[in-house]
């Protein structure tokens, strides 16, 4: 027992940190509100008659989706800050691959 002191406090802190990004695995941003700034975000231009072409969570699996966020890449420019911060983009993410067109519940969000 006495030897578990001599860890250094830093050390406890490496490996809770490392225990809970373990656990976090898949990213978990909020469904709803994902679903109201992909609305806001990204609807602007990826809908019928908008700039880009219409994009709803169907147009991809969730793989691609992930593969889109995790490269992170929007025309070549970085995805955030332009679209939205970090945490909205999570909850995009977490939106569109809940929803994705290989999803348990598919949904083509208005479009
Ligand atoms: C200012 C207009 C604009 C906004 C806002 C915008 N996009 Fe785009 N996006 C484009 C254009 C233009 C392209 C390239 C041409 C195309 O695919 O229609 C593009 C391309 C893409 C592509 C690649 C197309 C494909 O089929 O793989 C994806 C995915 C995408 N955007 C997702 C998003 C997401 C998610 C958001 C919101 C976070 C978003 N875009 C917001 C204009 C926009």
């Amino acid at each position: 027992m006495r030897s578990l002191r001599l860890i250094p406090l830093g050390l406890w802190a490496l490996l809770l940190l490392l225990g809970a990004s373990v656990q976090a695995g898949e990213a978990k941003g909020s469904d709803t509100k994902g679903k109201f700034f992909f609305k806001k975000s990204c609807k602007a231009c990826h809908m019928d008659g908008g700039s880009a072409k219409a994009l709803t969570p169907l147009s991809k699996t969730q793989a691609q989706w992930r593969k889109f966020f995790d490269a992170g890449k929007h025309k070549g420019e970085a995805l955030s800050p332009k679209l939205g911060t970090p945490a909205q983009l999570l909850d995009i993410k977490t939106f569109l691959i809940n929803h994705a067109s290989d999803s348990p519940q598919p949904e083509t969000c208005g479009g």
